[in-house]
């Protein structure tokens, strides 16, 4: 899909969110020094109206954090958030109370994130309460409209509970509630990995079908790298804290440059690469994101590093258009780094 600048719903600008803490429980007992947590830490990204970006990577690589930091459910330590072209990094108070209305967060779990006392009705209701938005009458009719869209008939579900409903219906519930507040912005984070496979497809087809009704930017954060490739546009895939390979969802699937993203790819079995190349396996650990190695973060699990890639953090390169790759094999020509570094070179079966 080609994104017209104009239509940027959502920007992050280098941003990074840091937490403070201990490293365990030990450490936190007898006052030792706590560290910083890199779980964020410089990342740039944008999403349009009625575009859906996938993010995806290991455990840990920082992908909630992003998510939370753009709702401003977590301060980020630097960097700016873009809002329709308005900076809402620092808001506060009731400016930020409003910005939280535009951008919803959805969560994996549809058990846990509805009130099991509050009827359908009644959880859908509640942020119209909350922001003070409309008469008795309006909510009553945007609560019913919010139900029709996710497909499920005021009529028949207006008042029952939580425990009445399937997983699906539930998570269906918490997409009406979400979008009641007429947001700009949605982030769901894993928000089908706890339902039942077959049911998966039609809330992701949903939210699909959302995205584009209601010009909403979607960031959709998954484990699951095939059902990234079901619903994206493009996808950004993350490594300790930053974006890695970012482009077309297509392209960084089946044709994914970055050594990293190739050895998640080679992963999934439903993903077929068309470059033909030896499957790679995935080895070692990430690195803690306490203590972030220097020069490029995926070096100590790359076959491929060189001097170079222990030495320098690689930029952002776009070998291709559109599809861009934080790695050294991509150096442009006309670079500066110290051309005595020895550089990585792409393996002879590529
Ligand atoms: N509130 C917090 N305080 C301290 N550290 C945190 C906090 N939230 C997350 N972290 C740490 O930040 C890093 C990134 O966590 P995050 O939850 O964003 O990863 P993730 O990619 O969403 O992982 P997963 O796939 O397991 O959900 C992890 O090391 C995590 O332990
Ligand atoms: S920069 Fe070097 S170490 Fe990092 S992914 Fe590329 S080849 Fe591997
Ligand atoms: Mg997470």
């Amino acid at each position: 899909m080609s994104v017209e600048t104009g239509d940027t719903v959502i920007e992050a600008r280098d941003l990074k969110t840091h937490f403070k803490g201990h490293t365990g429980l030990i450490s936190a007992l007898l006052g030792g020094e706590s560290e910083t947590v890199h779980a964020l830490d410089g990342v740039d990204l944008h999403i349009a109206k009625k575009e859906i970006v996938g993010i995806v990577g290991e455990s840990g690589c920082g992908k909630s954090t992003l998510g939370m930091t753009l709702v401003r459910m977590h301060e980020p330590t630097s960097g700016n958030i873009l809002f329709n072209g308005q900076d809402i990094t620092h808001l506060s108070g009731g400016k930020l109370k409003s910005y939280r209305g535009a951008a919803q967060i959805i969560f994996q779990d549809p058990y846990s994130s509805l009130n099991p006392r509050l009827t359908v009705d009644q959880i859908i209701r509640e942020p119209l309460d909350i922001h003070r938005i409309g008469t008795s009458a309006e909510k009553t009719e945007r609560v019913a409209e919010v139900l029709s869209r996710v497909r499920m008939p005021p009529e028949t579900y207006l008042h029952r509970y939580p425990s009445d409903l399937s997983g699906g219906q539930r998570q269906r519930v918490a997409i009406a509630r979400a979008l009641v507040l007429r947001p700009k912005l949605i982030v769901a984070d894993e928000p089908v990995s706890m339902l039942d496979v077959s049911i998966q497809a039609g809330v992701l087809e949903l939210l699909n079908v959302l995205s584009k009704e209601l010009d909403l930017a979607v960031l959709y954060i998954s484990h699951d790298i095939a059902t990234v490739g079901y619903i994206c546009d493009r996808v950004a895939v993350m490594y300790l804290g930053r974006v890695v390979e970012e482009g077309g969802s297509d392209d960084v699937m089946h044709t994914p440059l970055h050594p990293y993203t190739e050895r998640l790819m080679a992963a999934v079995p439903s993903v077929d690469t068309s470059v033909p190349r030896q499957r790679v396996e995935l080895q070692g650990e990430v690195p803690s994101p306490t203590d972030i190695p220097a020069g490029c973060r995926f070096a100590g699990r790359c076959p491929l590093a060189a001097e170079l890639c222990h030495a320098v953090e690689p930029e952002l390169y776009e070998p291709l258009p559109n599809h861009r790759v934080r790695c050294h094999l991509y150096l442009p020509a006309d670079n500066d780094i110290p051309a005595d570094l020895a550089r990585p070179e792409f393996p002879e079966n590529r």
